[in-house]
């Protein structure tokens, strides 16, 4: 297998997060809020659940719900492992591993976590590998355990790159997502329907516990940005750009 690379940057995030309100107060604060304030509350009602990151990037989650432990989180792209690793990993209670959620489970079988994290990764991902971690996330939490898998959300799934909106067959996505050092037109993104979404978590025995999403186009943005996606303003105002659900296994 190819080593993977994770063909974005996290400082470009920043100037496009300006795009979007949470519809919280007056919508000037992180579109993000409902997100992060929903990961806060999982980990402060679960203070000695052992916390496991599939695809800790640079170590922001971590960092919010950085009170429980202990902590892995595993990160494949060489390079934000070793910013994540140099910044978070203690070797004890934080354990930062380079390395995914397979390859992980193939070391430690038996290993359950109280509380998985899968934030804003499966979208990035070949549909086969998406389903694969998800399955991981079932495979690795506990009995009583809560897992957070956060995504892209859009009126409708379709399947683009990061650089190049054209609707996307899904084959292609997968053989474009499958091989990270040529994508020479952006990270590979599929956009999640609430629908979509849903169903991908069940198919890997989770049941949702709770949905939410996050983000929203600002309103002077949403005919830009409707013709950007390939919709119409009227299908995508009230559908916030991001989602999450809290899951636990499937009884
Ligand atoms: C958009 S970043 C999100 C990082 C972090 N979870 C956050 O929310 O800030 C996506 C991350 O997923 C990682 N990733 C890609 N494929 C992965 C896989 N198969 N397993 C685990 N992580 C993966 C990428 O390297 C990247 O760091």
């Amino acid at each position: 297998m190819n080593r993977y690379i994770y063909n974005a940057s996290d400082d470009a995030l920043v100037a496009w997060n300006r795009n979007f309100t949470s519809r919280i107060g007056d919508g000037t604060g992180d579109p993000e809020e409902d997100y992060l304030s929903t990961l806060q509350l999982v980990a402060a009602s679960k203070p000695d659940a052992a916390l496991l990151e599939i695809g800790c990037g640079l170590g922001r989650i971590i960092r919010v719900m950085n009170h429980v432990g202990p902590i892995v989180g595993l990160e494949p792209d060489a390079e934000r492992f070793r910013a994540s690793f140099a910044s978070l990993h203690d070797g004890e209670r934080v354990q930062i591993l380079n390395c995914t959620s397979t390859s992980y489970r193939t070391v430690h079988p038996q290993r359950r976590f109280g509380i998985v994290v899968v934030s804003m990764v499966i979208q990035h991902v070949p549909t086969t590998t998406c389903d694969r971690i998800l399955r991981d996330v079932h495979d690795f939490l506990a009995a009583d355990g809560l897992a957070v898998v956060a995504t892209t959300q859009q009126d409708e799934e379709r399947f683009t790159y990061q650089a190049d909106q054209t609707h996307r067959r899904m084959d292609e996505f997968d053989a474009y997502a499958g091989e990270s050092a040529s994508q020479t037109r952006g990270i590979p993104v599929r956009q999640f329907s609430k629908a979509s979404f849903l169903a991908a978590v069940r198919q890997s025995g989770l049941s949702v516990v709770r949905w939410g999403q996050f983000s929203y186009v600002r309103p002077e943005k949403v005919a830009w940005f409707a013709k950007w996606m390939g919709s119409r303003p009227v299908a995508i105002q009230d559908v916030a750009t991001s989602q999450y659900a809290i899951l636990r296994r499937a009884a």
